[in-house]
């Protein structure tokens, strides 16, 4: 008897729109629906009256109705209106400077100063307020939110934008919240112990130059941090690869959003049985592979490629929401990890295509001997 073939998916049935799909509509800015943005510096945005920037949504085929993504923009000496609201909300600042207020009470505000580069993440339902810090240069930032779920899940707006709660577990106003200083994360879940590349803070002043640690399991001599900011249940992190190396394959959940910030290359993403899609890179390009697909990123450029991953959920210290893949075990072994030894001959010709193309040297013999 043949066996029964269950098809899972996020997608509405045709006509079906979800509560969040409902409340985007009246947003009344630009909906780009893509899997691939080749350059989020040059998106267009329009003026967004709830932010008073201008904006776009970025409904990224990967995230499904997980996590969503928007970027809005600051004019020069302007400020977005204070808002608050109940999802996570982790944000990338992609050019300019300003600063952002925070507060649960008008007596406890605290403000900090971030730059391009800069990563933060409003504590869940506070007040804040984002200001362009410069006179003549437009500030912009993009944002990962849990909006999709909340909005989905509760489907009442007022409940979402206009709640009176303070979570105090997650924001208690001491001064210094956002001083960008942070300590090493560890734990243990079931027996599983992390690495010690966890770094707890509220704010990081770079992303580009963070100091990363070494992460031997993904492959090719890869340095990685994860994050844990303000307390969220989210997670994110940096991830570079040296020159002429490239990353194991691998998949995991929906709503990985990956943000180049610097080095050229390409990800090859697919899923299990079908043909494989590439896409070429380079700072500013964004790229989610969906849920279950797998996907691996080359490094072809000739200095070492970096990107940050905004993700949906995955925090090592609030763990249970989302299911647990083995994302660094061999998949052999029950894990999601293709081995450099398993994988297909074709990847490591196209890899040496790409290298030769910009006259850069592979530095992968000898992880595929490790590997082997
Ligand atoms: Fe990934």
């Amino acid at each position: 008897m043949a066996k029964p073939q269950i098809q899972e998916t996020n997608e509405t049935p045709e006509g079906a729109k979800s509560s969040y799909d409902k409340w985007v509509e009246t947003e009344g800015i630009p909906v780009i629906r893509t899997f691939f943005i080749e350059d989020i510096r040059t998106v267009h945005l329009e003026p967004w009256e709830r932010k008073g920037g201008n904006g776009a949504f970025l409904q990224m085929e990967g995230a499904g109705q997980v996590n969503n993504c928007y970027m809005c923009e600051i004019a020069p000496g302007k400020s977005l209106k204070p808002q608050r609201q109940l999802f996570e909300e982790t944000i990338y600042v992609i050019s300019g400077s300003g600063a952002t207020t925070v507060w649960n009470h008008e007596n406890q505000k605290q403000t900090f100063e971030w730059q391009s580069g800069s990563l933060f993440s409003p504590p869940l339902n506070t007040w804040h307020q984002l200001y362009n810090g410069s006179g003549s240069e437009p500030a912009r930032y993009l944002a990962v939110t849990t909006a999709p779920t909340m909005i989905n899940l509760l489907h009442n707006l007022d409940f979402i934008f206009h709640n009176d709660f303070a979570f105090n577990d997650r924001f208690d106003a001491r001064q210094g919240y956002f001083n960008g200083e942070g300590t090493l994360f560890s734990g243990d879940f079931k027996g599983f112990k992390f690495a010690g590349n966890v770094w707890e803070t509220n704010f990081v002043p770079d992303a580009r130059g963070f100091k990363l640690m070494a992460y031997n399991e993904r492959g090719a001599g890869g340095s990685n941090i994860k994050f844990e900011l303000s307390e969220n249940t989210t997670a994110c992190h940096i991830s570079e690869f040296p020159v002429g190396t490239y990353k194991k394959a691998h998949r995991h959940g929906a709503g990985a959003h990956v943000i180049v910030l610097g080095g050229e290359g390409y990800s090859l993403i697919w899923p299990d049985g079908a043909p494989i899609k590439k896409y070429q890179w380079h700072e500013g390009s964004m790229v989610v592979p969906p849920e279950n697909w797998w996907h691996q990123h080359f490094n072809a450029g000739n200095r070492p490629a970096r990107y940050l991953a905004l993700r949906a959920f995955g925090s090592k210290k609030y763990q249970g929401v989302s299911k647990r893949y083995q994302g660094a075990v061999d998949r052999k072994k029950g894990g999601a990890q293709i081995e450099y030894g398993d994988e297909e001959l074709i990847v490591r010709q196209w890899f040496q295509e790409a290298l030769a193309k910009r006259g850069v040297e592979s530095q992968m013999a000898k992880h595929y001997e490790k590997s082997a």
